[in-house]
């Protein structure tokens, strides 16, 4: 199961270095990777660091950006490509998307490629027709392929998927792709043990509910109990 957490744009390099202090220390081999923004990046972690947004190139006259260089200083091997805040705050385009992609399989980090369908999609039932039109514009073959879906209507809302249509997109998205499949979406302490189990879940990418590093901690035995 992997633990995946976005901190988004909270933490600074030193509450970061608390936060990793308590995770690191209450952490027993989970496969957990932290999502934290570029400013906090810190050496020597025993867990997985990633970051949430690069430019694809190593280094360069791309104001405000980082590279690779930049990712490689802190030892970072994984990649958060696609999540929705990006796609629709930043206007990150599916060609955009697809060059950072590429970039990620040049290097051969593992992405985590985010998908998922906003509020107007999903009450017209086009869910799965709209996800597997995301998916077109990747390599589903590339091995280092984590995929996070994570429906916009659940994305900070406090109103998770329920686990029936979860597992049922889930399980589609199994039918076309060996990449473990992870959920994300309002997950929090009352949700996550059921969301776990479903058959073709392979984890899940949390928000909100990561930000303290006791209450991530705390989901991740809640998760396993
Ligand atoms: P949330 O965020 O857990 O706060 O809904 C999830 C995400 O954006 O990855």
């Amino acid at each position: 199961m992997k633990f995946y957490a976005n901190l988004k744009c909270n933490h600074t390099r030193a509450s970061f270095g608390d936060y990793a202090e308590i995770l690191g220390g209450g952490l027993g081999g989970d496969d957990v990777c932290v999502f934290s923004p570029a400013s906090a990046f810190i050496n020597g972690l025993n867990f997985k660091l990633g970051a949430q947004n690069f430019y694809p190139c190593e280094s360069g006259a791309f104001t405000g950006e980082i590279g690779r260089v930049h990712l490689d200083e802190f030892g970072i091997k994984n990649v958060l490509i696609g999540h929705s805040e990006r796609r629709e705050i930043l206007g990150e385009s599916e060609a955009f998307l697809r060059a950072k992609f590429d970039f990620a399989v040049k290097n051969g980090w593992e992405i985590t490629y985010c998908i998922g369908e906003n509020l107007g999609v999903f009450e017209s039932k086009k869910t799965k027709e709209f996800l597997q039109n995301q998916l077109k514009n990747i390599d589903l073959g590339y091995e280092n392929l984590v995929i996070a879906y994570e429906p916009i209507w659940a994305i900070g809302t406090g109103k998770s998927a329920n686990t029936d249509e979860i597992a049922e997109i889930l399980g589609f998205l199994a039918t076309f792709t060996h990449a473990p499949l992870l959920y994300g979406g309002s997950v929090n302490a009352k949700n996550i043990a059921e969301i776990c189990k479903i058959s073709s879940c392979g984890g899940v990418l949390v928000g909100t509910a990561s930000w303290d590093a006791h209450n991530f901690l705390n989901l991740i035995s809640t998760a396993k109990s």
